[in-house]
């Protein structure tokens, strides 16, 4: 058990690969705060999980939320160990589409979210002096432009920016940050994302879903339990001298 005794807060865990990674990091002997805006799938996931698991209600864009779960952590777990930032949401449009309602939308949960879950994590940490690990989900589309995809992808870059700038500014206190940068993953993320493409380049759904997994070196899209090696690594006593990097699991996409 690498993360025995260890306490975690994931955001966006009720679903996806940050449920996963609570699945992982109870596997791993930690206990696991599924924190999200959605609180009834929450509490399915915790339960789903079991002891080692609970739900809290979080929404990443407002601070007294933020800081409600940080406490409800401290106060069930008697401190935090490892915030994982994995909620986020997407869209997509040609440029000349592109609204102010979807742009602040995924910029305040996206970006905004992540660096004051970040910080009110860190505040929490300090306070102990125990250290800590933060773990930002950034993705490949943080790393260069898609036609289709440009708010998506800027925001990305701002959580790797911010994955460096924070990774240097908190290692003095012995809190690790870093980030993992996905390619494509299957699940309920990637349906919207489908269903989008087959709008915009007039295609079947399902259609693009296909593509890219065929483009994917290893030969298909990402599951989510693909993502959870790193997480778990990144949490661990092994990765203590590993400061502001951003890793890339995604088959070989990025390389390709
Ligand atoms: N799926 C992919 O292909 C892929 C690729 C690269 C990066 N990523 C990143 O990985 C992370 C997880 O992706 P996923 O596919 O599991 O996403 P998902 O859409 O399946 O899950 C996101 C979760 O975040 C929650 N959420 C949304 N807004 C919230 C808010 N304001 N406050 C709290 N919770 C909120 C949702 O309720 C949901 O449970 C995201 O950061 C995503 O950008 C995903």
């Amino acid at each position: 058990m690498r993360l025995k005794g260890k306490s975690a807060l994931i955001t966006g865990s009720a679903r996806g690969i940050g449920r996963a990674f609570a699945e992982a990091y109870a596997h791993e002997g930690a206990t696991v705060a599924i924190a999200d805006i959605n609180l009834e799938a929450a509490e399915a996931t915790a339960k789903a999980i079991g002891p080692a698991a609970h739900a809290v209600k979080l929404d990443v864009t407002d601070q007294p939320s933020i800081e409600a779960a940080v406490k409800a952590v401290e106060t069930r777990s008697g401190g935090l160990d490892i915030l994982i930032n994995n909620a986020a949401l997407f869209d997509l449009a040609p440029i000349v589409e592109i609204s102010r309602a979807s742009y602040d939308r995924l910029f305040c949960v996206n970006v905004a979210g992540t660096l004051f879950m970040l910080q009110a994590a860190a505040r929490s940490m300090i306070a102990r002096g125990k250290g800590g690990r933060i773990i930002n989900m950034a993705s490949q589309a943080g790393r260069r432009g898609e036609a289709l995809v440009a708010v998506y992808c800027a925001t990305k870059a701002a959580v790797i920016s911010l994955t460096q700038s924070a990774g240097l500014d908190l290692i003095k206190h012995r809190i690790n940050v870093n980030a993992i940068a996905p390619g494509v993953v299957d699940g309920e993320h990637w349906d919207h994302v489908d269903s989008l493409f087959a709008k915009y380049e007039n295609r079947p759904k399902g259609e693009k879903k296909k593509l890219v997994g065929e483009s994917v070196p290893y030969g298909r899209m990402g599951r989510p339990e693909d993502l959870t090696g790193m997480a778990v690594f990144l949490a661990s006593d092994e990765a203590e001298y590993i400061v502001a990097q951003t890793y890339n699991v995604d088959g070989g996409q990025w390389m390709s």
